[in-house]
């Protein structure tokens, strides 16, 4: 399962030093399973050949609106139409500048005037040339018009200057795209907050107790709610993970802090997905200086039980789902859990299972409902178990299929 499998995507390159980066997103996009029609300015073509394109591509790149070989001379506004979405990266000041006028003297240009598709600007250029009051006009002006823009990021510059100009990277263009395609997805205008990684109970300022999950199947699983269109949450115990682009994270360390934060969070929510492996015990006491050994040969740590979030989440109808990360009599332990905690479905797993478990980037899952119906998924990546989840999702909540197919939305 591909998040870009079947869409269309036009590439709008302008003359820039970052172009290199440009072919890295189109090889990316490939991989996703987009279809990438690539447009170059002139100076693009001074930077990269348009064979470089080509190639990752496995489609002609187009070069001129007077281009033989390419459809747009004999039909200017086909990649315009045929576009789910169009990216322009690099976008260069110049180019930035001829999309504020709505000039369509170059493939570029004619194909951003006709689509009706999301358009998503990247700029990269000089810090000077961004600061320009010109260049940011044009920019506020594309903003307005609803397109998006995704950059620049602030580093070192190729002049050597350091500033705001730079390119944003590939993963993060690649996320911009995600989001701006998921928008008509079935769990479009829908809530879903996802917990993902282990709490941390803190013993003293120096040591806590903590678990093994490093929170990749919570992010997968928020992934997956960008690609399906839906406001997507992520409350995140500490992890190492970038979320995707479009999530909003809300940080918390410990079970209590992430109850408050699933509770306020889920108040307005559509669904819940608890992927947090959550500390079922913290210290009575946690100490607010370092424990000393004090020459004992052994220490006792009281502990007490924390509350059980998902069980607590209650509204009408919210989809809640859960995980049991089981290492025996994984079913019978899972199910066992659908009833006390009210979920309408849960993911069971057998953390010692190869392809399973923490930090893994697959999973073998089965799906319990609440009636006790089983779906047993394969080995299978983590996004895609999040997708099959939201699926189940989605369709409990009666949302409609997704409605990429139907009309194009307005910018
Ligand atoms: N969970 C929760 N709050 C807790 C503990 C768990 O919301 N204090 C959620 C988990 O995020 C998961 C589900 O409940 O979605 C099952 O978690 P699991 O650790 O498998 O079960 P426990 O309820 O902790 O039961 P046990 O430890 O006895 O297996």
């Amino acid at each position: 399962m591909n998040p870009l499998e079947g869409r269309s995507v036009a590439l709008g390159v302008s003359g820039s030093i970052a172009c290199y980066k440009a072919v890295d997103l189109a090889s990316k996009l490939v991989q996703l399973g987009a279809r990438v029609d690539v447009m170059m300015t002139e100076a693009a073509m001074e930077f990269v050949a348009p064979l470089t394109f080509a190639a990752v591509t496995h489609r002609p790149v187009v070069e001129s609106l007077f281009d033989p070989k390419s459809e747009i001379s004999i039909d200017h506004v086909a990649i315009a139409e045929r576009a789910d979405a169009v990216v322009i990266a690099p976008a260069t000041a110049q180019t930035i500048a001829k999309l504020a006028l709505g000039l369509a003297d170059d493939p570029i240009g004619a194909t951003v005037l006709a689509t009706a598709a999301p358009v998503i600007v990247c700029p990269a250029m000089d810090a000077h040339m961004y600061d320009n009051p010109a260049t940011q006009m044009n920019v506020e002006t594309l903003a307005s018009r609803g397109f998006v823009i995704a950059g620049p990021a602030e580093g070192r510059l190729a002049s050597g200057l350091m500033g705001k100009g730079r390119l944003i990277e590939t993963a993060e263009m690649v996320g911009h795209l995600r989001l701006a395609l998921g928008r008509r997805g079935s769990l479009a205008g829908r809530k879903v907050v996802v917990s993902a990684g282990g709490t941390k109970e803190d013993i003293d300022p120096v040591r806590f107790i903590g678990n093994r999950s490093t929170g990749k199947m919570g992010y997968a699983v928020a992934e997956a709610a960008i690609d399906l269109g839906a406001e997507t949450v992520i409350v995140a115990a500490p992890n190492a993970l970038q979320p995707p682009v479009g999530a909003r994270v809300e940080a918390v360390r410990s079970a209590l802090e992430m109850r408050d934060a699933v509770l306020a969070e889920s108040s307005d929510a559509d669904a819940v997905v608890m992927a947090a492996a959550v500390a079922d015990w913290r210290p009575r006491e946690r100490s607010a200086s370092k424990l000393k050994k004090g020459g004992r040969s052994s220490f006792s740590l009281d502990l007490e039980r924390t509350p059980d979030i998902i069980a607590e989440v209650e509204r009408r109808g919210l989809v809640k789902v859960g995980f049991a990360a089981e290492s025996d009599d994984v079913l019978a332990n899972a199910r066992k859990k659908i009833a006390p905690k009210g979920l309408d479905l849960i993911a069971a797993n057998d953390v010692t299972a190869p392809g399973s478990g923490f930090g893994s980037d697959t999973n073998r899952v089965t799906l319990i409902d609440r009636g006790g119906n089983v779906e047993e998924l394969g080995v299978m990546t983590k996004y895609e178990v999040g997708r099959r989840i939201l699926d189940r999702v989605a369709s409990l909540l009666g949302c409609p299929a997704a409605r990429r197919d139907a009309q194009p939305p307005a910018r």
